[in-house]
């Protein structure tokens, strides 16, 4: 029995060297002390041992039990360091971002489908050699409004009502305003997209909201076409749809913009042939673009004779609200959790 007991020992702790998976580590321990067990089963023949080896037998068997326990535990832990360390070798690793809250129900909470596609937006921008910038959505009036060519007497300024701050500042109405930050802040040429919350002093109904999302898109190089704008469009609402959309260009006018565009796209719910969504048209306004004003590029200190572009403000809401087919946008940004949960993957 002790020679038994020995061998069970070393063929525990030869085998626990070998293992580098918490899996694998799991199997040995149920082997050697689960119910069905070496160890358990030796342990079964204690009955047949002598009264007066008993206590001899008996301390041993405790030994090694007490041995085989903390070899795996040792290999845990040792496993557990290898995993942290890995992690803490991943340069996205960030150990100071705060650990998940659960929610006070106790039910694990859900990505929220606006930030599903924004990711989604992302990865395709970043694969396509966009820088992906954040800015303040605290703004000035100057990258508001002036900077992107919309003077203080220009009627364009009344087509957004604005949260104004006692301080001049106000909350950005669109994320055009990333336009003026980039063009002062990066040389041309360059492809940035800004994702990013707006707000607007609206009353709200099943179409409008006073905070919404939007995705801007900015190319500057030499010689941009209304060719070029049109194919990069269209290439990458196919990419956002993942399947060929049909898409018409009708005239739209932004000051920021030369000539402007509004993009409609054909309704993904209905495939054209008119339903609630598309409000019975068969299409659906989209994204708004255009080539850059010069105005835009001289406020920045850019040379309109050097350099062109093309700029697209995607509004995210209606594209959420397409992808998940959702009726209301004010369900977006009601925090009901019935509503996120929905959208929980795996
Ligand atoms: N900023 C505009 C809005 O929120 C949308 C827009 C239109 C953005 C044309 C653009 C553009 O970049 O080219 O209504």
């Amino acid at each position: 029995m002790i020679e038994e007991l020995d061998a069970v020992l070393a063929a525990a702790k030869d085998e626990l060297a070998t293992i580098d998976d918490p899996d694998a580590l799991r199997d040995v321990e149920i082997r050697f002390l689960g119910k069905k067990g070496k160890i358990t089963a030796l342990g079964k023949g204690m009955r047949n041992v002598s009264p007066a080896d008993r206590p001899t037998v008996g301390a041993k068997m405790n030994e090694v039990r007490n041995a085989v326990t903390a070899a795996i535990a040792e290999r845990r832990d040792a496993l557990e360091a290898a995993r942290i360390a890995a992690l803490c070798a991943d340069p996205g690793f960030d150990p100071t971002l705060p650990r998940p809250v659960p929610l006070s129900d106790g039910r694990p909470g859900a990505r929220h489908p606006l930030t599903l596609v924004t990711e989604h937006i992302e990865d395709i921008f970043r694969a396509m050699g966009f820088l992906l910038l954040d800015y303040p959505e605290v703004e000035t009036e100057g990258n508001n409004f002036d900077g992107l060519n919309i003077p203080a007497s220009h009627p364009a300024r009344d087509m957004q009502d604005t949260f104004w701050l006692t301080d001049g500042n106000l909350l950005r109405t669109h994320t055009s305003t990333g336009q003026v930050r980039t063009l002062k802040s990066v040389a041309p040429p360059f492809r940035a997209i800004f994702p990013g919350r707006v707000f607007r002093n609206e009353s709200t109904d099943a179409s409008h909201e006073h905070t919404f999302h939007q995705v801007e898109g900015l190319m500057i190089d030499r010689h941009v076409s209304v060719g070029n704008l049109i194919y990069s469009m269209k290439a990458l609402l196919s990419e956002i749809f993942e399947r060929d959309v049909t898409v018409r260009l009708r005239p739209g006018y932004f000051p920021f913009v030369e000539p402007g565009f509004e993009l409609d796209i054909q309704c993904q719910v209905c495939g054209g042939s008119g339903c609630s969504v598309c409000k019975k048209s068969g299409w659906v306004e989209l994204l708004p673009c255009g080539l850059v004003h010069p105005n835009v590029l001289r406020y920045a200190g850019v040379d309109p004779d050097q350099w062109s572009g093309w700029a697209f403000g995607l509004g995210l809401s209606r594209l959420v609200m397409m992808k998940y087919q959702i009726e209301d946008v004010r369900h977006l940004l009601g925090g009901d959790l019935r509503f996120v949960r929905q959208f929980r993957q795996g």
